[in-house]
């Protein structure tokens, strides 16, 4: 057994299920009218519900004496001091440094980030209004108005998601948009329709190595040079974002249009920094700042609440209470706002990539789950598709609803249609519908005996079923930026329980190392035979269908 598991904290949490286990949640706030009252919390401009939880009074004091016992505040404090938070590649994680809008100074190694982080947001200024008010051409003098990001994982999910978030933000005269895959269709169908002389192309890449965005960044150059039939047109339209100059150089792009970052930004981490180059591009500087100031308000937040009022610590220990003791495979993301349609993509980077750790920081293995698989869709698409499972399935998935009061639509009656399917979805999901109350409404309906009998398994809900909900007034840019630093701290506060390093991803490189002499064998169509039977099969077969074969 662990330190962990054996620790008084666990052990007493342990206890503490099998007493709430039994409990429903609507005869919890049948017995207490004050129920949203006491588990309810405002910061940074969100409200957060959790009295859907399946909690009582001693719950998040149990909770948060998990958190006292393995030092989350203190892991908290290292991680703003800029401290060595990183172990196994001996780098701060200092995101929080990016978006530190009061400016006080943050130490790496003696030395104050902030006036690097300020200069690199001035040049991000400069340049987005260059672009924005035509005054940064391109090769031909024309104006630009299309932006391609080439990036993937961190230099693409992050800034993705937030420029869908904020598209009413943005001028219809220039567009934003994305490329991640090195599936070749995603750079070619992207770039259909594009004025090579019009377009910008940002490549994306904290180490300037990653395969899939070196690979589409050549593509790309290729199709600008020839379209406009001159090599000199690259310095025109490329810019890179890197914490790697060298690379950048290398590749040819003009050290003034480098944006760089430093290596205490992890990738998943880093739309904060230059990353969010496009994100300014399309909404403007100044809205680029808002979403700073509101997820530095959430900073300030989870590094001055107690823990009792601190929203990214509620929702860490209430996933590590659902995780840990009732055993949840997995955790929905459900955002009834559809400019939030990326977020649960950037929120599985965010979450399955910093937790998703099979041993901890000093390298013991974990006898204890670690990292849900995080997943979702936007409502109300997701009630057409996969919620029955949420209600009547064997799974037990606990989930996150988020919603505006009101959307920059112009249509109040789809914002009151989308709400009341928020409400009533949170509402099911915790309340159910018991088989008195199933068998009323079809006695109702005419049903008799064994017609009705046989029906009536199939119109139960179990409820009892968790969610938060997370409820803002519109989504404006400190909104967004209040929402994603929620979900950061959150995956932070446990990672520090489960005692992992959440900055860190070697989880990635074993099939990068695998795909190199994969590659060279399907580059040279020779017979693969090095690998598994499996792979071998399938490396052959690909051959084979190549050189005109067919599959049965
Ligand atoms: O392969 C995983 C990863 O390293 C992510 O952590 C990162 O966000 C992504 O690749 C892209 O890396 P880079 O920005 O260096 O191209």
């Amino acid at each position: 057994m662990s330190d962990l598991t054996h620790s008084p904290a666990w052990q007493d949490l342990a206890a503490h299920r099998a007493e709430v286990a039994p409990l429903h949640m609507r005869d919890l706030f049948a017995a207490d009218p004050d129920r949203f009252a006491r588990f309810s919390l405002s910061a940074a401009g969100l409200l957060l519900d959790y009295s859907k939880n399946r909690i009582t009074g001693e719950t998040l004091p149990l909770l948060s004496r998990l958190a006292e016992a393995t030092g989350v505040a203190g892991r908290r404090d290292a991680m703003f001091a800029g401290e060595s938070v990183n172990n196994t590649e001996d780098r701060a994680a200092l995101h929080v440094a990016l978006r530190n809008r009061s400016n006080g100074p943050i130490l790496v190694d003696g030395a104050d980030v902030m006036p690097e982080v300020n200069a690199v947001l001035a040049r991000m200024r400069t340049f987005s209004t260059a672009v924005r008010d035509g005054s940064r051409r391109g090769h031909t003098g024309e104006a630009i108005t299309d932006v391609v990001n080439i990036g993937i994982g961190g230099s693409d999910l992050g800034p993705r998601m937030a420029v869908d978030a904020l598209k009413p933000y943005q001028r219809p005269d220039l567009r934003v948009h994305f490329v991640a895959n090195v599936d070749g269709a995603d750079l070619h169908d992207r770039l259909q329709g594009l004025d090579p002389a019009r377009t910008l192309f940002i490549v994306a890449s904290k180490t300037f190595t990653t395969q899939e965005t070196m690979t589409n960044a050549g593509s790309a150059r290729a199709w600008l040079v020839e379209r406009l039939g001159d090599e000199a047109a690259v310095a025109a339209h490329f810019v890179a974002l890197s914490a790697n100059p060298d690379a950048v150089a290398a590749f040819g792009i003009d050290p003034a249009d480098m944006f760089v970052f430093r290596d205490w930004v992890g990738g998943r981490y880093s739309l904060w920094s230059a990353i969010g180059l496009p994100i300014a591009l399309a909404v403007g500087m100044d809205r680029f700042e808002e979403l700073l100031s509101g997820a530095h308000a959430m900073d300030t937040h989870f590094r001055t609440a107690p823990a009792a009022e601190n929203m990214p610590m509620i929702l860490g220990l209430l996933g590590i209470w659902y995780r840990n003791f009732f055993h949840a495979g997995s955790h929905a993301v459900l955002p009834y706002d559809q400019h939030l349609h990326r977020l649960p993509a950037h929120l599985q980077q965010v979450d399955m990539e910093s937790n998703g750790k099979f041993v901890t920081r000093d390298g013991q293995p974990v006898d204890y789950a670690t990292a849900p698989v995080i997943w979702g869709e936007p409502g109300t698409n997701g009630q057409h598709a996969f919620f029955q499972l949420l209600h009547q399935g064997s799974e037990f998935v606990p989930a996150d609803f988020i919603a505006a009061a009101e959307s920059h639509a112009p249509w109040r009656d789809h914002d009151d249609m989308l709400l009341a399917n928020f409400l009533a979805q949170t509402e099911a999901l915790m309340h159910g519908k018991t088989a008195d109350a199933a068998r009323a409404e079809l006695t109702a309906r005419g049903l008799r005996g064994a017609a009705l009998e046989a029906l009536l398994p199939h119109k139960v809900f179990p409820g009892n079923r968790p969610s938060n909900s997370i409820l803002y007034a519109k989504l404006t840019p400190a909104v967004l930026g209040a929402l994603v630093a929620l979900y950061e701290h959150k995956v932070f506060v446990q990672g520090a329980v489960w005692g992992v390093n959440s900055f860190d991803q070697w989880g990635v490189e074993l099939g990068k190392q695998l795909a190199g002499p994969l590659l060279a064998a399907l580059r040279a169509g020779d017979t693969v035979s090095g690998h598994d039977g499996s792979t071998n099969g399938l490396a052959n077969a690909i051959g084979a269908l190549r050189r005109g074969g067919h599959i049965e």
